[in-house]
């Protein structure tokens, strides 16, 4: 008979398989063929061409699945456009009631949906019927929440329209909870397509949806692969994209939607450093890893896939963690004691078997666990590579797969450079029970999200969304609901100039050099006046076409030098706030104070009345002062996720920003603009209105006397267009806001694709009402980052 002491070592269990038959009822009930949900109902499955969809861990076909083709596609954004005029115009409480309702019928199949997902996915049933479903569940409600409290809590914003929602097979009906919830409750409508891989439980979902209700083409799922994407974010009658999926897919789509309007979030991938201080709680920080790298196959685009580990303890860590693989089982996803399921595909297999091959040929020493693998099913064991240099291919490379490729550090410093050297800023984790180490490299890490001796966090209540090429914008809690919103715009008070501006916008022929006797107004950059690169300056007109002074013609040289000058002005964001307040008003009064300066100046430029001409001095200092006031004021929150958990959400600023001021009101815009992105933390690289540049270059006195760090503000005039282009390309540049009017969208929502940065194509708004200044301006000068600090023992 064998001891109790000998079962506990061994571990050995026998297969404890959960009951699959209510699936292939389903299965069986549909005759394995799925059609579109397209309007509340489902088409003919025989209708479209199909594809297969398998089950990872034995190859067996589960279902075929129509592909949904461009006019598929068109079909359901047609349906989704009709139901947006009656479910946007449904009350906050009535939303909610359906959302609640959803939530429900999730939680009354969360047995049924936590099997189809693990069949189809290949992911273990112990994490769909822990996390994923219940998580799914959870989303509903918080965001049934949201929509009850949609009108007090977000005035002054609407729904978008209809949202096209694109999402991966890592997480299949999370991801569509994540993307659905909110949107719905923001009074949108949707198209949604999963992924090829994992369509079965989004078609679930859409029986859940009528079953429960909801109105016909509210939500539309049509299944298909990456062309039916396309096609939808192509679709004219799709107001908003959200997507999950490859940096690669991403970068396309940013710029399939270029200049087209189209709102867009993105949600990419990540190489996320796992870091652990020779202080930590060392078991912990091992099954800290085990939910990091080997949570559902490492397929998560926040895996902890790069350790970073101090370097005293390095090897007594390894030690740790290859014991501990020893004892994770691959296995059955459907048996309860599985640890680790099948990879999605065998694309995907074969992906992370290449790329661990690629990391043995560049030295890395590689260990697996010694536990069997199935024979059949696309399994991969967990994986550790050490002896990975920061520059191999696997420490650079997401893998998306169970391998954790791992390297030292020194110090604190090295940590974080560490860290921080990747294109990705998805998470980070953080392991040292020292806090004040922990959240110091916290706030230095750039990533959205940051777990503090915790890993894969997820709730309803907190964003989550990356910093850089781990895209933009945020899901879940009150930030990523602004991604499903529109805030409604005032009409232009002063004419537009955009027109008369593009006639005027200069360029190098219509240049003049400068001579002996400078009358030219210059740049402004790292805190000095600068002459152009180019050596030119141009001439500026009143409306009469008089010639009232010339401003130099800065060219791509000058805005490079602009942002050199700023990235050298980092202290500005870690400055308190109080201390930005602090110069802001300086700013204030030092305006107050010529005011009549620049009432000229205005006047003489754009022939403005002296009554104009005032108002627009008069409004551009208690902008200034508005910001001033708000700038120790943009808090962030304390979520409310987990219990024994804070989840700070942090505003943060971007960095240095690119601010293409509006042709009209040339001070107040300017003012508008540039104060909430500086109060905010960042440092600013200023294009002023082409054809009224000069009050902007007057700014440069009030700059000079008002202790702004060197560097922090720039202001370089020129064509706008061709600036902007340079401005949107630059790789230090963190976000661009374009309120020109004469650079269209199109052109910097291209030339910024590289980077993925957030572009905001602002458009004509009345600077003098309340849409030109508020929340929203220092919202779009931040982007969040949720830490999660665990509390008790
Ligand atoms: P993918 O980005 O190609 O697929 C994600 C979704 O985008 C799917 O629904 C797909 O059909 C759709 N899609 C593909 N091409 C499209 C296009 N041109 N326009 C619109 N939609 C399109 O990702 P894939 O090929 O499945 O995986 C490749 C790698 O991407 C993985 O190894 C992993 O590194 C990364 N990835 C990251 C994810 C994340 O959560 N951040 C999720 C899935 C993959
Ligand atoms: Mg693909």
């Amino acid at each position: 008979m064998a001891h109790i002491k000998d079962i506990l070592k061994s571990m050995e269990y026998g297969p404890a398989p959960e009951a699959n038959e209510h699936v292939t009822a389903w299965l069986d009930a549909h005759k394995g063929a799925f059609g579109h949900f397209i309007d509340g109902k489902f088409t003919d499955p025989s209708a479209n061409k199909s594809f297969k969809v398998t089950n990872p861990a034995d190859g067996k076909t589960l279902a075929h699945v129509a592909r949904g083709t461009a006019a598929d596609i068109d079909h359901a954004v047609t349906a989704a456009a009709r139901a947006f005029k009656s479910w946007s115009k449904l009350s906050g409480h009535e939303r909610a009631r359906h959302l609640y309702a959803i939530a429900r019928h999730i939680q009354k199949r969360d047995r049924f949906l936590a099997v189809l997902e693990t069949m189809d996915n290949g992911k273990p049933i112990r994490e769909t019927r822990d996390i994923d479903i219940p998580l799914v569940a959870r989303h509903f409600y918080h965001h049934a929440g949201w929509a009850e409290l949609l009108e007090s809590e977000f005035p002054g914003h609407g729904p978008v329209g209809v949202c096209g929602q694109i999402i991966p097979w890592n997480f299949p009906l999370l991801m569509l909870a994540w993307k659905i919830a909110p949107a719905l409750a923001a009074g949108n409508t949707v198209v949604l397509k999963p992924a090829e891989q994992t369509p079965l439980t989004a078609l679930a979902f859409a029986e859940i949806c009528r079953e429960a209700g909801l109105p016909a083409g509210v939500v539309n799922i049509v299944t298909g692969e990456g062309d039916t994407g396309a096609a939808l974010v192509a679709h004219e009658g799709v107001a908003k994209i959200a997507f999950t999926g490859s940096t690669d897919v991403g970068r396309v789509i940013r710029s399939a939607t270029a200049g087209s309007g189209k709102k867009l979030s993105l949600e990419l991938g990540g190489k996320s450093p796992f870091i652990v201080f020779d202080d930590a709680d060392l078991d912990g920080a091992v099954e800290g890893l085990v939910d990091a790298i080997w949570f559902n196959q490492g397929e998560v685009c926040c895996a902890g896939s790069r350790l970073l580990v101090q370097e005293g303890i390095a090897e007594k860590l390894y030690a740790k963690v290859r014991a501990r693989m020893e004892t994770l089982r691959v296995g059955s996803p459907l048996d309860k004691s599985t640890d680790i399921g099948a990879v999605v595909s065998a694309e995907q297999l074969d992906r992370i078997t290449a790329l661990v091959e690629t990391g043995r040929k560049e030295g890395a020493q590689v260990f697996q666990s010694s536990n069997a693998v199935p024979g059949t099913g696309t399994f991969f064991a967990p994986t550790l590579m050490t002896g990975v240099e920061p520059s191999s291919t696997v420490a650079v490379v997401e893998i998306f797969g169970p391998v954790l490729v791992a390297m030292t550090f020194r110090t604190p410093d090295e940590a974080v450079a560490l860290a921080n050297n990747t294109r990705y800023g998805l998470a980070a984790s953080i392991w040292s029970e020292n806090i004040n180490r922990s959240l110091d490299v916290a706030a230095r890490i750039k990533a959205g999200v940051v777990w503090i001796n915790a890993t894969n966090l997820f709730d309803a209540a907190a964003g989550f969304g990356g910093y850089r090429e781990s895209g933009f914008g945020r899901e879940g809690g009150r930030e990523g609901l602004y991604e499903y919103l529109v805030e409604e715009t005032g009409k232009a008070k002063t004419k537009a100039v955009a027109k008369a501006a593009l006639l005027a916008a200069p360029s190098q022929a219509a240049a003049v050099a400068t001579d002996g006797v400078d009358r030219t107004t210059k740049l402004y950059v790292g805190g000095k006046q600068a002459r152009p690169d180019s050596g030119y300056s141009y001439a500026v007109t009143n409306p009469s076409g008089k010639q009232v002074g010339l401003a130099g013609l800065g060219n791509r040289k000058d805005i490079r030098n602009a942002v050199e000058a700023a990235a050298k002005a980092e202290s500005w964001g870690a400055a308190t706030a109080h201390n930005r307040a602090q110069i802001l008003y300086y700013i204030a009064e030092n305006l107050s104070a010529r005011a009549e300066e620049f009432e000229a100046r205005l006047r003489m430029m754009t022939g403005a009345s002296k009554r104009d001409a005032a108002d627009e001095v008069a409004a551009a200092i208690r902008r200034t002062f508005f910001y001033a006031g708000f700038a120790d004021k943009h808090d962030g929150a304390v979520h409310s996720t987990k219990s024994r958990h804070v989840t700070l959400a942090m505003n943060e600023p971007f960095g240095i920003m690119g601010i293409l001021c509006p042709e009209d009101a040339p001070l107040l815009g300017f003012v508008s603009l540039v104060m909430p992105a500086l109060a905010a933390g960042n440092r600013v690289v200023a294009v002023p209105s082409s054809s009224h540049p000069l009050a902007a270059t007057d700014f440069y006195q009030i700059v000079d006397t008002s202790d702004v760090p060197a560097g922090v503000l720039s202001i370089v005039t020129g064509n706008a267009p061709e600036l902007a282009k340079t401005l949107a390309d630059h790789d230090e540049v963190s976000a661009l806001w374009n309120f020109n009017g004469v650079v269209e969208a199109a052109l910097v929502d291209k030339a910024s694709t590289g980077n993925l940065k957030p572009v905001w194509n602002g458009g004509a708004r009345d600077w003098y009402a309340a849409t030109g200044q508020g929340r929203e301006f220092l919202r779009r000068a931040t982007q969040i980052k949720n830490i999660w600090v665990p509390y008790g023992e």
